[in-house]
């Protein structure tokens, strides 16, 4: 029997990043609401960086924020920093100031990733969060939201770092993170690419020779790891017109 491969990825551009952040914020906002209508809970996985919590702003500031019943979303992270809660170079922390401490949401349907404070190293942290993934149906997202660096890392992958070689578990910590702190926990590959949409999120000329590579055909993810990660129903570019700027038209 033929496998079934996930559809090619398709390319959006937007004037700047500004708009990038506008047409995340909707476009999360409608497929929450669509995802709602039909089935009773939608997983979503967020993520850091800046646009991260520029997308959650704009959302905030749309009218459709509240034809979304929150009571039935559970929100998750691509990665996270291993950092005690509250400090402010957590992904989670940045979220919450930007919008999901105003969300009518409880507290478990808030799905941190354990800093320090809760969990004594990055594997625990790492163990824990896949059981509570796996609590929660496998680990199966209605939306992965990703950022992705210049070097092409994407969530706390990054370029040829021993982590990515974990493919027999959903979630890893990750020592020698070239981009600070040094110390995270990330979904690997397969937990990233357990999503009906995977929506990649990037702004800005520093990121444009990366889009062009981990868009290539053969792309090999050990050298660009956006290249790595694909939704079963859709994978998106979100870009600005800057990080498309080597892309053939
Ligand atoms: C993090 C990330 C990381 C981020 C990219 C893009 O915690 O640092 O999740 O993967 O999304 O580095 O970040 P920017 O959008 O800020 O460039």
């Amino acid at each position: 029997m033929s496998q079934v491969r996930p559809p090619a990825p398709r390319v959006l551009v937007h004037p700047d990043k500004q708009s990038v952040a506008d047409a995340g914020g909707a476009r999360l906002l409608l497929t929450l609401i669509d995802t709602l209508s039909l089935r009773d809970t939608a997983q979503v996985a967020l993520t850091g960086g800046s646009l991260g919590s520029d997308i959650l702003a704009a959302a905030g500031r749309s009218p459709l924020v509240d034809l979304v019943d929150w009571s039935r979303v559970h929100l998750w992270w691509g990665d996270e920093r291993f950092l005690p809660d509250g400090d402010p170079e957590r992904n989670e922390t940045q979220n919450r100031q930007a919008l999901l401490d105003r969300l009518p949401l409880a507290p478990d349907q808030i799905h941190a990733v354990p800093g320090p404070d809760r969990a004594e190293t990055p594997e625990a942290s790492a163990a824990a969060y896949e059981a509570a993934l796996r609590a929660h149906g496998g680990g199966l997202f209605d939306v992965v939201m990703l950022g992705m660096g210049s070097d092409g890392h994407v969530a706390s992958l990054f370029p040829q770092h021993p982590a990515q070689r974990l493919t027999d578990t959903i979630v890893v910590a990750v020592h020698d993170s070239p981009k600070p702190p040094p110390d995270r926990v990330s979904l690997t590959f397969e937990g990233l690419s357990r999503a009906r949409h995977v929506w990649f999120l990037v702004a800005g000329a520093d990121k444009a020779p990366a889009v062009c590579r981990a868009l290539a055909p053969g792309a090999d993810r050990w050298d660009v790891p956006a290249a790595g990660v694909k939704g079963l129903d859709a994978t998106l570019w979100l870009l600005d017109v800057e990080a498309a700027s080597e892309l053939s038209p």
